[in-house]
Order: C-alpha cells, then sequence, then structure tokens
C-alpha cells in the first residue's frame, strides 16, 4: 500500500490488523497522536484522512491505501516556536492545555474545522470539536484559542501572540 503522511510518501506492507495510530506511532514515530481510549470514545488520536477527521485508533492501516494523513506533526513547518501553525500558537497563548493528552487530536480536529469553515461562530467551534474530549476541562480556553485563530489574530509571526494569555 501507499500512505502520503504529513507530506512523504511511503510505500508499506502493514499487518492487516495494524491501526493507524499503531503504524504513525509504531512506524514513523510520530507520537504525538496520543492513545488514551482505544475505542473511539476521546478523539486523542484524532488525524486527518484525506481531509476528513478519523480516529486513527478505529481505522486499520491497510483501509487508508492510497490516502493522506496529517498528524499534529504536519501542522507546523518545522520544529522552531516560529514555525509553530497559527492555531498551535494560539493554544499556547491562551494555556488551552493543561496535562496536553488531547491536545494534538484537538489541534488537527480544530485545523479540519476551520478549513472548512474559516469564521465559525462559538457554536459551530463546540459542534466541530464535539469528537474530542478534555478530561482537564480545558473547553474555555480550547475555545477562545480557535475563536482567536479564526478573527485573525495569530495570523502573523510568532511573536505576535506569545504574551496573549
Ligand atoms: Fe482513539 Fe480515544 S484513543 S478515540
Ligand atoms: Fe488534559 Fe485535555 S489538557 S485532557
Amino acid at each position: 500500500m501507499r500512505l502520503t503522511v504529513n507530506g512523504r510518501v511511503h510505500d508499506l506492507d502493514p499487518d492487516p490488523g495494524l491501526s493507524l495510530l499503531e503504524l504513525l506511532r509504531g512506524r514513523f514515530a510520530l507520537t504525538g497522536t496520543k492513545l488514551v481510549c482505544g475505542r473511539g470514545e476521546c478523539g486523542a488520536c484524532t488525524v486527518q484522512l484525506d481531509g476528513d477527521v478519523v480516529y486513527s485508533c478505529l481505522t486499520l492501516a491497510v483501509a487508508c491505501d492510497g490516502a493522506n494523513v496529517v498528524t499534529v506533526e504536519g501542522l507546523a513547518t518545522g520544529g522552531a516556536e516560529a514555525s509553530l501553525s497559527p492555531l498551535q500558537r494560539a493554544f499556547i497563548a491562551k494555556d488551552a492545555a493543561q496535562c496536553g493528552f488531547c491536545t494534538p487530536g484537538l489541534l488537527v480536529a480544530a485545523h479540519t474545522l476551520l478549513e472548512r469553515n474559516p469564521g465559525p461562530t462559538d457554536d459551530e467551534i463546540r459542534a466541530g470539536m464535539s469528537g474530542n474530549l478534555c478530561r482537564c476541562g480545558t473547553y474555555p480556553k480550547i475555545l477562545a484559542a480557535i475563536r482567536a485563530v479564526a478573527h485573525g489574530e495569530f495570523a502573523g509571526s510568532a511573536e505576535a501572540g506569545s504574551t496573549d494569555r
């Protein structure tokens, strides 16, 4: 099978029972994508698959032949803070993470939401993020971070939003 992950094309022959989550973490060391519930309840394993969000814990790797996958690592253009995406910088600036376990999935879900609807209302943000749970309960700050990006607050350099707490 052929799989594009964060822009890189890979030819693979995975075990038929391997999940996309196991492939991403085990084969590619993309450990931003988290295993929490493992049964489609929390969204910690959310990745983008051909433009849609999926729970990678419930997605068989072999079912993704020819697909394009984007993980949280693919949202940044490099490793430095200056290259983080506006959403990633907004989550930092708004303190939208406590333990951070839900954050990668939230970022991919929010990225997908804003690709489809760049100017969502608060209710549309809540609906778009409803498949991702945060056990630490940082929902107000998550909402504030996504709202800020939708309003263009983090469209500039990294420094522009770094002190906006
Ligand atoms: Fe996949 Fe919870 S780990 S939905
Ligand atoms: Fe801990 Fe969301 S920040 S689960």
